[in-house]
């Protein structure tokens, strides 16, 4: 017996019953490891975490994904026909971008009907058949829901521009004002697309608010009938048995109360802004983030709950899309009298990181979500989505494998968006050929900073023609030059693919350490991020990635408390030369350059006390 195991023991014998605990982050605080309750059992712990909490979601970009009939954009019975695929790959959800009726001025985003499938998707008859399919492999669908704003082309808009009485209070109108005799709009609010965010319209004779495309009306949050109509949608989509929703732009619900006069006041201007069409000419205070937004997200999540009550089965959830300031952002989860969202989705990745940042840029990103996340709620990490990027560009292709470590590593809710499992990353578009209205409303010059079709483009199958993703002549978007070897088919065949590492995380993430255990995260060094998950009655992970190009040495039992002297290799990437099974000195361990790797105890954790650990011997059975 070594010293430090004799005094393990006496430890242990001394203070047997004392609950050791230190400063671990909130995350899923009654489920943290350090009780000594031996019944709280692997089984117990998964019975008391709901289905989603640590899932694995996956968005799928609909015009991007599968097209099943020929016509160059992806479709409702593509994806029914590869859910397997996302079996196959671990996914527990997948969250579609908008399906519905559209005349496409923002590919989906401008809705004209909010309760029916839009033709170059499918049906309904064929939504219907997705949800049953869903079921049968296993794989649960989110719709995106755009509460915001409807398209100018729906019927409550043309009502309403018609000053039907039932509608015409449905979006914000108001007649302009006079300055030296010319109509002006009524505030100096911009629009995020640019220019005014105030349209005239030449039937009513009023303007009217679109915080995004003229194309995209706001709809007035202000007005009972527009909630309960915005409900209503909920409701119909719950019925056809969606299990929850991704909610679009939802920061921009509610604008300012107009006053007594029913005008509203202009925004500061935000002075360092030259460009007047600029979005950030001005401060959003009266546009953005005003306090009833959140009310209305804890009235959808009552809608949400209810239907469940009434009609069983899983949780529904809700993911809210909010580029909100962190403590803004947190206030969507609910408070002490209301239940939010269950993710309002993590951006601090995509806000805080860049290809340069360090380890402790790293650290920092990640900790700032679990320390100010309010106690008993789950993270979520989001590292891409469709507005954004893909991540291969903005963080490093050669990163792509770690940043899939880490958003999978961590507890909690890991989001993927489609194509970053096989590492396919941005595509240039030349102006003539660009589809994006963020970017068709620039110029040449400057439409590349807008553009989000680089990131949008067809999903990467196989070799064969258009990757494998349509048939047809031309597709929506260009498919990507490398899908010859970046593709699905490629990639399942060859061992330390992009796609089969996140095969291996999505297996591991059923590990009971990882959906349970407690979560450490650190900057090991300026290069090395190292995030420790370690549970009681099992194996201990330590996730360590080398960001920069130097070689680096690693005593990782300086850097945690609490780990076995030697551990093994679980996932390694292409830059290693060790073998997944290796065993390694916890305190010599050597990473390459850009290297990843996942290694876990060889034997179960028993005991901790203090900084002493107590793992099984190698030749015990753990009881
Ligand atoms: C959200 C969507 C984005 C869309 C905008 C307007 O930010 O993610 O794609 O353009 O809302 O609906
Ligand atoms: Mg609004």
């Amino acid at each position: 017996m070594t010293p430090r195991r004799l005094l393990l023991y006496l430890l242990v014998a001394i203070c047997g019953g004392v609950v050791y605990a230190s400063g671990f982050p909130n995350y899923h605080a009654h489920f943290d490891f350090v009780a000594w309750d031996k019944h709280r059992t692997a089984e117990k712990l998964d019975a008391a975490q709901k289905w989603w909490q640590s899932a694995a979601i996956y968005q799928i970009y609909p015009r991007s994904f599968k097209d099943s009939d020929g016509d160059g954009v992806g479709d409702l019975k593509g994806i029914a026909e590869q859910l397997p695929y996302l079996k196959e790959i671990g996914i527990a959800a997948t969250w579609i971008s908008p399906i519905y009726t559209s005349p496409m001025a923002d590919f989906g985003y401008d809705v004209a009907n909010f309760t029916n499938i839009d033709s170059v998707f499918g049906t309904l008859d064929d939504f219907d058949a997705l949800i049953a399919k869903s079921r049968e492999v296993g794989v649960k669908i989110i719709l995106d829901f755009v509460p915001n704003h409807s398209s100018d082309e729906h019927e409550w808009f043309k009502k309403s521009a018609a000053g039907d009485k039932d509608y015409k209070d449905f979006y914000v109108w108001h007649p302009g004002r006079m300055v030296n005799g010319t109509r002006q709009p009524p505030t100096n609010w911009r629009s995020v697309f640019r220019g005014s965010a105030w349209q005239w319209h030449a039937e009513r004779k009023e303007y009217y608010l679109h915080q995004f495309l003229s194309k995209q009306p706001d709809l007035n949050y202000r007005n009972p009938k527009v909630r309960a109509a915005m409900s209503d949608v909920l409701r119909f989509w719950l019925r056809r048995g969606v299990t929850g929703f991704r909610v679009d732009a939802v920061p921009f619900a509610f604008e300012i109360a107009p006053d007594a006069n029913g005008n509203w006041p202009d925004e500061p201007r935000n002075d360092w802004v030259v460009d007047p069409d600029d979005y950030n000419y001005v401060k959003h205070i009266y546009t953005a983030d005003q306090p009833e937004t959140l009310h209305l997200v804890y009235e959808w999540r009552r809608v949400l709950d209810e239907f469940q009550k009434e009609n069983g089965g899983d949780e529904r959830v809700m993911l809210t899309e909010a580029y909100s300031p962190l403590d803004v952002v947190m206030k969507y989860y609910g408070n002490e009298t209301a239940e939010g969202a269950q993710m309002p989705f993590n951006f601090l990745m995509i806000n805080w990181l860049s290809n340069d940042s360090d380890a402790y840029h790293f650290a920092e990103t990640v900790n700032a979500w679990l320390q100010n996340m309010p106690e008993g709620r789950t993270a979520n990490w989001v590292i891409g989505n469709h507005d954004q990027n893909r991540v291969g560009s903005r963080l490093g292709a050669d990163r792509i494998d770690m940043l899939n470590m880490l958003t999978n590593m961590l507890p909690g809710v890991s989001i993927s968006y489609y194509g970053d499992e096989i590492g396919m990353t941005d595509v240039w578009i030349p102006w003539n050929d660009t589809q994006d209205p963020s970017a068709c409303h620039t110029n040449p010059d400057i439409y590349e900073k807008f553009s989000r079709d680089p990131e949008r483009t067809p999903f990467q199958w196989s070799d064969a023609e258009n990757a494998g993703f349509s048939t047809a002549n031309k597709t929506w978007l260009p498919v990507a030059d490398n899908y010859k070897t970046v593709n699905v088919q490629h990639e399942r065949v060859a061992p330390l693919s992009h796609l089969n590492i996140y095969k291996q995380l999505h297996a591991l993430r059923n590990e009971s350490t990882l959906r349970h255990g407690s979560v450490e995260l650190k900057a090991i060094n300026q290069n090395v991020l190292g995030v420790k998950r370690m549970l009681l009655n099992d194996y201990t992970y330590v996730l360590l990635m080398n960001l920069f190009d130097s070689t680096e040495q690693v005593d990782l039992t300086q850097a945690f408390d609490n780990l076995p002297y030697e551990v093994e290799y679980v996932i390694v990437t292409p830059q290693s030369t060790a073998k997944k099974g290796d065993t390694v000195k916890s305190d010599g361990l050597k990473l390459l350059p850009k290297e990843a790797v996942v290694v876990r105890s060889t034997t179960k954790l028993t005991t901790t006390v203090g900084y002493f650990a107590y793992y099984v011997p190698k030749n015990e059975k753990h009881k």
